[in-house]
């Protein structure tokens, strides 16, 4: 699992967006080695194939096609609503396509992403302790350290447990996705509760991680981008003390018990062990 602040372009190796068939459909991706991610090292050779799903036809959510005349963009710059701006610098725009920072995935195309370049996602890790039957604390034998929880969702399109995030809408603050997707995925039964101390909550997050994602969908040019901000319920009375039930994209939810060996979606998983440091949890 890669550590967060080692996720530079140039250092960082993708994995998950490489040598591998593309999530919901067969085409395979053009093999990647090691030696060959970067742009800056050569691989003559490479000659990826182009993909973008029938899925984004017609979406107000995807761009036109680069080529299409009635697509004006402006690369790298806030383009009406539509932040086409990277966390991570600026990226190339090679004959009329952008190019992922951190290198070759052996797919060109924009797979099942709507937009070129970035795409824009937000993750919020609601925490709270883990506790028993008297509402103590439960804390690892081993480490003697307490035990975090977070909440998690099944994702619909792959089946992986993951933080209930969700992309950026265009225009929106990243604050006003984090709670609507917490609320959307995860809170889906408890219409009603966006009461003042849910709303008081969802503002007295820490932003973890703002950077690019391995995510399986990412292609040489368009790719995944997230905020992840943590809220932790230290005593369980706000977002703890109700059931979760699952919406939209999710399928199932649950509080997850968080340690070093949880397996979630993209690279989630260390955006989690960064909560569980912050925190001192055990891990
Ligand atoms: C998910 C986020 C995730 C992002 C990048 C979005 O579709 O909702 O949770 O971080 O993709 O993988």
């Amino acid at each position: 699992m890669p550590a967060l602040n080692a996720m530079i372009p140039g250092i960082y190796k993708h994995s998950r967006c490489r040598n591998n068939v593309y999530p919901r459909c067969d085409v395979r991706r053009y093999p990647v080695p090691d030696e060959s991610v970067f742009w800056s090292q050569p691989y003559p050779d490479y000659q990826p194939p182009v993909y973008e799903s029938d899925v984004l036809a017609g979406k107000d959510w995807a761009d036109l096609d680069v080529d299409d005349p009635n697509f004006k963009v402006r690369w790298n710059q806030l383009d009406g609503k539509v932040s086409r701006v990277s966390f991570i610098g600026e990226y190339e725009v090679r004959d009329g396509y952008p190019m992922n920072l951190f290198g070759r995935t052996g797919l060109r195309g924009r797979g099942l992403l709507g937009r070129w370049g970035p795409n824009h996602a937000a993750d919020p890790v609601v925490t709270k302790w883990k506790r028993d039957a008297a509402g103590e604390p439960v804390v690892n034998e081993t480490t003697g350290r307490r035990i975090l929880q977070m909440c998690a969702i099944e994702r619909h399109d792959c089946g992986e447990w993951a933080i209930p995030g969700g992309m950026v809408d265009p225009g929106e603050t990243v604050s006003t996705t984090l709670k609507r997707e917490f609320l959307e995925e995860a809170m889906a039964s408890a219409d009603g509760v966006a009461t003042d101390q849910v709303e008081q909550f969802f503002t007295g997050g820490r932003e973890i991680y703002k950077g690019y994602v391995d995510d399986p969908r990412n292609t040489d040019n368009a790719w995944m981008e997230t905020v992840a901000v943590n809220f932790h319920d230290g005593d369980g009375s706000v977002v703890g003390r109700f059931d979760l039930a699952a919406g939209d994209d999710a399928a199932k939810v649950r509080w997850m018990d968080v340690d070093g060996g949880v397996k979630l979606y993209a690279s989630h998983a260390s955006i989690v062990r960064r909560v569980a440091d912050w925190h001192d949890a055990h891990w």
